[in-house]
């Protein structure tokens, strides 16, 4: 029986740039929207239809060379990125129609591009094209027949560069979504330790390592044995390294690889606990971007690191009340399972540290709930004992179009996560966010660092901008255009 799952990863629309029609393509053109000049009547019709020019309407025009006119609003670059991923959604049930009516489905399309458009209007434009149709479906059925090709019809000589690495960058967010959104049934542990080596075969300077649980137990990697001990699918970890040479630089990535979070025997509420199988994004943004840095072949030297366990009850499920000793010595006081992202993050970060001395340490995690009430789900939280690191990432972030707020690590607050029993305390209670990267912040020593709490977006229950329901990759681009920074 074939397996209904998509592969992953999936693929992405081809990109081609081009300075002349062909005929016979279905053709978009992109349009602003009427200024005072253009007086009360507004734009002049095509083909009978009066355009808007809103950012996000697509209107289709029945007869004539152009089949779909764009409103890209006030021109501003991020209009270009909605209206991408308006078009790319418009085109893609309009070939559903073709085919269902009965017509031959075209497999390719052509978007027009103003003039005056400019390489961060193309860049945007094609971010929304190449992930605003994104799809992840589980079905017994044949797949349909579906788009193929996107040209981008531009005289702007810098068109094919910019689109290549923005392609580059919206397949790492695309991968990413893909790892997140696929089941926990399938998505073991292992599962993720093998489609991360597998995904990173072929391409230079790129080693992909994964431990298994009895490696971890030899060296002692206490918290994520303890999480992934409830679990029938053993916890691995998965370190991709990335050498290029002649770099000096070294930037150690970690990600949060919980495959399911029940909450162990701190248990969830069976109200959106399905939600918890993209636990994982964090460290599925860490694997999307160094997959991506190794393609794009940038300069710096990267290690990933995604310690991956399943957070589950049973009999050998880890109990709040708990010691548990980290990769390194250090102990926990457990006070609630399902603050399990914390003690595999604890391990991974002492052990990267020491393993490879790197010059920077970044974190990426769905780490509290506490977050999404503070920021909202279209906002990163970043922590940072760094103030140009923390720059970096927020910088880094506007270039991809991903939104990133700054958060303090509380001095006041650092007692709390002090033990009694144990050397630190998991769960003490307080501000969750900033407690929760307090606790990290007892692993890190003196490197700078930052913390990365994607709770909020990594996944989306609403379409706006390149994003669609479900996983939305948050983090994968940032973290690439970070690497890209130090070079
Ligand atoms: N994976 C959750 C955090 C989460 C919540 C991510 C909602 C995405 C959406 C994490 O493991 C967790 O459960 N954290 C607890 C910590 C608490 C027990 C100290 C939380 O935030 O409630
Ligand atoms: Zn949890
Ligand atoms: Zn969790």
């Amino acid at each position: 029986m074939r397996n209904p799952l998509p592969p992953v990863p999936g693929k992405l629309l081809e990109l081609e740039v081009s300075d002349d029609l062909r005929r016979g393509t279905p053709l978009a053109t992109l349009i602003a929207a009427p200024s005072e000049e253009d007086g009360d009547a507004g734009l002049a019709e095509i083909g009978g239809v009066r355009p808007t020019g809103k950012t996000g309407d697509v209107q289709t025009v029945p007869t004539g060379g152009v089949r779909w006119l764009a409103g890209v609003g006030d021109g501003e670059p991020k209009q270009y990125r909605k209206a991408g991923a308006a078009l790319v959604r418009a085109v893609s049930s309009a070939l559903e129609e073709d085919v269902k009516a009965g017509q031959k489905a075209f497999r390719a399309f052509a978007v027009e591009l103003p003039e005056d458009a400019g390489a961060e209007h193309i860049e945007e434009l094609t971010f929304g094209l190449l992930l605003g149709g994104y799809r992840f479906t589980v079905t017994a059925e044949d797949p349909k027949p579906g788009l193929r090709t996107v040209r981008l019809i531009t005289r702007h000589e810098h068109a094919a560069v910019a689109v290549e690495r923005v392609r580059e960058l919206a397949a790492a967010a695309a991968f990413a979504r893909d790892l997140a959104n696929t089941p926990s049934n399938i998505k073991t542990p292992a599962w993720l330790a093998d489609t991360a080596a597998r995904v990173s075969g072929g391409i230079p300077n790129l080693t992909v390592t994964v431990r298994d649980e009895k490696w971890l137990a030899e060296q002692g990697f206490g918290g994520v044995l303890a999480v992934g001990g409830g679990s029938a699918a053993p916890p691995r970890l998965i370190e991709l390294e990335y050498r290029p040479r002649g770099a000096t630089t070294h930037l150690l990535l970690v990600g949060k690889g919980i495959t399911f979070d029940t909450g162990g025997l701190s248990i969830k509420p069976a109200d959106g606990m399905h939600l918890m199988r993209t636990d994982m994004a964090g460290g599925a943004a860490i694997i999307a971007a160094v997959r991506a840095i190794a393609a794009l072949r940038l300069p710096v030297k990267v290690t990933g690191l995604v310690p991956a366990a399943e957070n589950h009850v049973s009999g050998s499920s880890y109990r709040p009340g708990d010691i548990v000793r980290h990769y390194g010595g250090k102990t926990t006081e457990v006070g609630n399972t399902d603050a399990e992202g914390r003690m595999v993050l604890a391990d991974a970060l002492v052990y990267g540290i020491k393993k490879h001395k790197p010059d920077a340490v970044i974190d990426a995690a769905t780490l509290t709930g506490a977050m999404k009430v503070s920021l909202g789900v279209r906002t990163g939280g970043v922590f940072a004992t760094d103030d140009a690191l923390a720059e970096r990432v927020t910088k880094a972030g506007e270039r991809v179009g991903e939104a990133w707020w700054r958060m303090p690590l509380l001095e006041d607050l650092a007692e709390t996560v002090q033990g009694s029993l144990g050397d630190v305390r998991q769960a003490p209670g307080g501000p969750g966010g900033i407690v929760a990267a307090l606790f990290l912040r007892e692993f890190v020593g003196d490197v700078p660092w930052a913390h990365l709490d994607i709770a909020g977006p990594a996944r989306a229950d609403k379409t706006y901008a390149d994003v669609v329901p479900g996983a939305t990759g948050f983090a994968a681009r940032t973290l690439v255009e970070l690497v890209a920074s130090y070079s």
